[in-house]
């Protein structure tokens, strides 16, 4: 297995990475399968905004599953924190495929100095919530029934990871 940065040639296998997961699961809360376009698009942004994208891919280059990163939420207080988010094809799971894509985008935010990394999951996700853990986040935080999806009430979870730990705060 090979962790790289995204080319656009592996939009099309994220994309139907990403559109299994909104049908099948509750990873995404949303029933909205998106576009090529969509992701293209989101694929552009995150390029000109300097956001990795990473995928794991085998030698002969099938992706496996991918990550990135993003601003967690708009105002300027909060750009030392980023969310994260990670999928994987399900029949690469259990093989240490997020382990691997997440552990390098840890190591990519703390070299751009990021403070703080978010994983904002369903508090039904065991899977990730194990994930989350073997990596050294901690669940800092629950919303009960913040969401819905498949005719229930979901809890979101936070789970956070501190960055550069002996960081200052910058004065403004
Ligand atoms: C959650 C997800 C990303 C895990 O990916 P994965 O490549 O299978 O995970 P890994 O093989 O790297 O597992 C690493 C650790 O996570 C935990 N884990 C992963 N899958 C698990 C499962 N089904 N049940 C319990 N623990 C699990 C284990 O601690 C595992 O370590 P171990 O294998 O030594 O026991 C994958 O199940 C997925 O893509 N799910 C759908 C999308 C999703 O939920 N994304 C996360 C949104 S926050």
């Amino acid at each position: 297995m090979l962790i790289r940065e995204a080319a656009p040639k592996d939009i099309p296998a994220i994309l139907t990475i990403y559109n299994r997961a909104v049908r099948e699961t509750t990873a995404a809360w949303t029933t909205r399968e998106e576009t090529l376009d969509d992701r293209l698009t989101w694929f552009e942004h995150c390029k000109n905004e300097g956001l990795p994208v990473l995928v794991a891919s085998t030698q002969s280059g099938d992706v496996l599953g991918f990550a990135s990163f993003g601003p967690f939420r708009p105002r300027e207080g909060y750009r030392f924190t980023a969310e994260h988010t990670v999928y994987v094809d399900p029949l690469a799971q259990r093989q240490g495929v997020a382990f691997a894509l997440l552990s390098q985008l840890v190591e990519i935010a703390a070299a751009k100095d990021l403070h703080l990394l978010v994983g904002v999951i369903d508090g039904d996700n065991a899977a990730s919530i194990a994930l989350h853990e073997k990596l050294g986040f901690e669940v800092t935080g629950r919303l009960p029934q913040a969401g819905t999806k498949f005719g229930r009430w979901l809890d979101l979870v936070l789970m956070t990871r501190v960055l550069n730990a002996g960081m200052a705060a910058p004065d403004k």
